[in-house]
């Protein structure tokens, strides 16, 4: 089988294990713990890093310093992996969905913007926190959220989940980093993701009080130097050491894993040229990862789900991309900007084989497998 995204450690990543099981630094506490978080802050551009247990434990810690919590309202992107939106409510806030634009897929942040004018306008609610989430390896066009941030003091949390080493290019944020121009970043280091620590994930913030509060609340909220003395309710969220050497052996490797990804992109771009598909999007100011390499499939064509099974037959796996939270049993009541955008995206959208180490000869079978699936 060619598989979407598997993880590869031909890194340290042995030998950094080992050292943690030979010197009994294997729990929360760790040398690799401290490094990881170090490293990762200088790789992204941030200067605090804080290791969690998993990005969505870093969403949730990230949401309630931002202020998320009962009687607030976080806007986050309807077309995402629902555990951008889990960890909202696991805070207590209601939810605002937010339709995708179609150039990146991403929230229409423009749509956002205005309605937040408006509604401040006649003095109705507006979210206290917008979650945008950087899909796919692709950025979100941001500048709107900052704008409503300077002007009512809308916090932002970006959910650079799948975006880690995705980032901007010309303008304001050139050069910058997804996950490091919110008020807090945060990342995910689960299996399929761009680097792995098996299960993991990462805040990122310049800010010396929410960094402080976030290894504070993700460590129990243990006083430090207190006999148990716990000042607040905590969380068991901290990174092991164990998972953290991985995570230092896998940076190591970072710069050639997104070379791969982006080779990979290109090729796919070649081989898909005539084929009854639109290849992954790339705005003119992004300069993307294609963590997962996605394709719209034409209107008049097969469904993807038809698509998937047929692509199962020659031994590749694909995936239809995420049904929008506001089809989502937990979400279907919230409010909502659109959908209609996001409903076309999950309609249409495939993800194809993106794992670093895919050979040519794959992707050439890949899109050989995906041209009899469309008939053509
Ligand atoms: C956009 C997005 N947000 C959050 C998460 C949650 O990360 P984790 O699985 O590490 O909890 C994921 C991926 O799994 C994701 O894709």
């Amino acid at each position: 089988m060619i598989r979407l995204s598997d993880p590869t450690f031909d890194g340290n990543e042995a030998r950094y294990v080992n050292e943690c099981l030979e010197s009994g630094f294997v729990s929360s506490i760790g040398p690799f713990v401290d490094r990881f978080e170090r490293e990762f802050a200088a790789r992204v551009g941030a200067t605090y890093a804080v290791a969690c247990a998993s990005g969505t434990a870093a969403l949730h810690i990230a949401l309630q310093l931002a202020g998320a919590g009962p009687s607030r309202l976080v806007a986050v992107s309807d077309f995402t992996f629902i555990a951008s939106a889990n960890a909202i409510r696991y805070t207590g806030a209601d939810v605002l969905l937010v339709d995708s634009e179609a150039q990146t897929w991403n929230m229409n942040t423009e749509l956002l913007h205005d309605h937040v004018v408006r509604e401040a306008a006649r003095g109705a609610r507006i979210p206290d926190v917008v979650e945008v989430v950087h899909i796919l390896g692709h950025p979100a066009d941001v500048e709107p959220l900052l704008e409503l941030r300077d002007r009512f003091g809308v916090r932002i949390v970006e959910d650079a989940a799948e975006s880690f080493g995705a980032g901007w290019r010309g303008g304001r944020f050139d050069g910058r980093q997804a996950g490091t121009v919110g008020d807090l970043g945060c990342y995910s280091f689960n299996g399929n993701k761009i680097i792995t620590t098996g299960s993991g994930g990462m805040i990122t913030t310049d800010d010396p009080e929410y960094a402080a509060k976030a290894k504070h609340l993700t460590t129990q909220a243990k006083v430090p130097g207190s006999a148990y003395l716990h000042d607040a309710v905590g969380y068991n969220y901290r990174l092991s050491n164990l998972s953290a050497a991985v995570g230092v052996a896998q940076l190591e490797r970072l710069t050639d894993l997104i070379d791969r990804k982006r080779q990979i992109a290109d090729g796919y771009a070649k081989l898909l040229d005539g084929l009854p598909v639109a290849v992954a999007p790339c705005a003119p100011w992004a300069d993307p990862t294609y963590w997962l390499y996605s394709v719209l499939l034409d209107a008049d064509g097969p469904a993807p789900a038809t698509v998937v099974t047929e692509l199962a037959c020659d031994e590749v796996e694909a995936r239809q991309v995420w049904r929008p939270l506001h089809r989502q049993p937990p979400y279907a009541d919230c409010e909502r900007l659109d959908g209609s955008v996001a409903d076309t995206l999950h309609d249409r959208g495939l993800s194809l084989p993106s794992s670093a180490q895919l050979e040519e000869a794959e992707q050439q079978t890949v899109s050989v497998a995906l041209a009899s699936a469309l008939g053509v």
